[in-house]
C-alpha cells in the first residue's frame, strides 16, 4: 500500500462540494505539489489526507505510518521560546521522551542555536521552520505541507526547499499546495492541478507543460504561470 491514498474523495460544505471526486496516491519519498486557485480544495484535501476531515465519500488509506501535518498560519506561542514551544506540542501529543524529541527536532532543523529565542523575534523563515520542527515531532511517513512559502524571500524559500527536498530525499512523502506554477515545476515531482473541486491534471510537470501548450497554444509562448491561467481558463475555471 502505499503511504498515502486518496480515491474519488468527495467534501461537501452544505450545499458546496469543495471537492468532487479528487484521488491522489503519493509513493515514499515523492514529493506531490497541488495547485489551484483560491477555494480549489486544496487545504481541504490535505486536511483530509491528514485525517483531521472526513470525506463524505471515496476513501483515504495509508500504510498505518503517522502523517504530519503543517498548517498555513503556524499556531505557535509568540511569547514563548523556540524550546518551549518544541516541548509544549511534544507534551501535547504525548511523547514518551518530550526532551530528547525536541533535541532531534532543533537539530534536524537547524534551529538548536535559537532554541531560547522568543519566538515573536524570529524571522518568517524561522517561524516557518518551527511550524515544520511541530508537524515533524512524530517522525511522519508523510509530511502535509499547506502554503508553506507563504510569506517567505526567496532566500527563505530556498532554505525551506532545500531542507523539505532533503526530507524527502531521505523517504518520508511529503505533498504540498501552493499557488506559485513555479514552485510547483521546479520542486513537486509530480503536479495535481485542482480547481473548484475538480482534479484537471494529474503527472509530471513536463508533463503539465504539454497539456497546457495543447490547451491553450496560443498562450504557449507567453510565461509559464500566464499560459497556465489560459489553460485553466479552457478547462473552464
Ligand atoms: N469549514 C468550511 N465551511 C464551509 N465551507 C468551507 C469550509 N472549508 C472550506 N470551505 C469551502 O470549500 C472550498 C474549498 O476551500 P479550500 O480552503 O480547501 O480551498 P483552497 O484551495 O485551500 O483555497 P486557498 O487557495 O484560498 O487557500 C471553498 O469554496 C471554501 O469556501
Ligand atoms: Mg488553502
Amino acid at each position: 500500500m502505499p503511504p498515502v491514498e486518496a480515491k474519488d474523495v468527495v467534501k461537501r460544505f452544505g450545499s458546496r462540494e469543495a471537492l468532487r471526486g479528487v484521488s491522489l496516491k503519493a509513493a515514499a519519498g515523492e514529493l506531490v505539489a497541488v495547485i489551484g486557485p483560491n477555494g480549489a480544495g486544496k487545504t481541504t484535501l490535505l486536511s483530509i489526507l491528514a485525517g483531521i476531515a472526513k470525506p463524505d465519500e471515496g476513501q483515504v488509506n495509508s500504510d498505518g505510518g503517522a502523517v504530519g501535518w503543517i498548517p498555513q498560519q503556524a499556531a505557535l506561542y509568540r511569547r514563548l521560546t523556540v524550546e518551549e514551544n518544541l516541548l509544549l506540542f511534544a507534551r501535547l501529543e504525548g511523547h514518551p521522551n518530550p526532551r530528547a524529541s525536541v533535541e532531534e527536532m532543533l537539530g534536524l532543523t537547524g534551529l538548536a542555536e535559537r532554541r531560547g529565542e522568543i519566538v515573536a523575534r524570529l524571522s518568517g523563515g524561522n517561524q516557518q521552520r518551527i511550524n515544520i520542527a511541530i508537524g515533524l515531532l512524530s517522525r511522519p511517513a508523510v509530511l502535509l505541507l499547506d502554503e508553506p512559502s507563504v510569506g517567505l524571500d526567496p532566500r527563505q524559500r530556498a532554505r525551506l526547499w532545500e531542507f523539505v527536498s532533503g526530507l524527502a530525499g531521505r523517504g518520508t512523502t511529503v505533498i504540498f499546495s501552493t499557488h506559485d506554477i513555479q514552485e510547483a515545476e521546479r520542486y513537486g515531482g509530480r503536479v495535481l492541478v485542482l480547481a473548484d473541486g475538480e482534479s484537471l491534471f494529474d503527472g509530471s510537470a513536463g508533463e503539465l507543460r504539454e497539456a497546457v501548450r495543447r490547451e491553450a497554444p496560443e498562450d504557449a509562448d507567453r510565461d509559464f504561470e500566464t499560459a497556465f491561467v489560459a489553460y485553466l481558463r479552457h478547462r473552464g475555471h
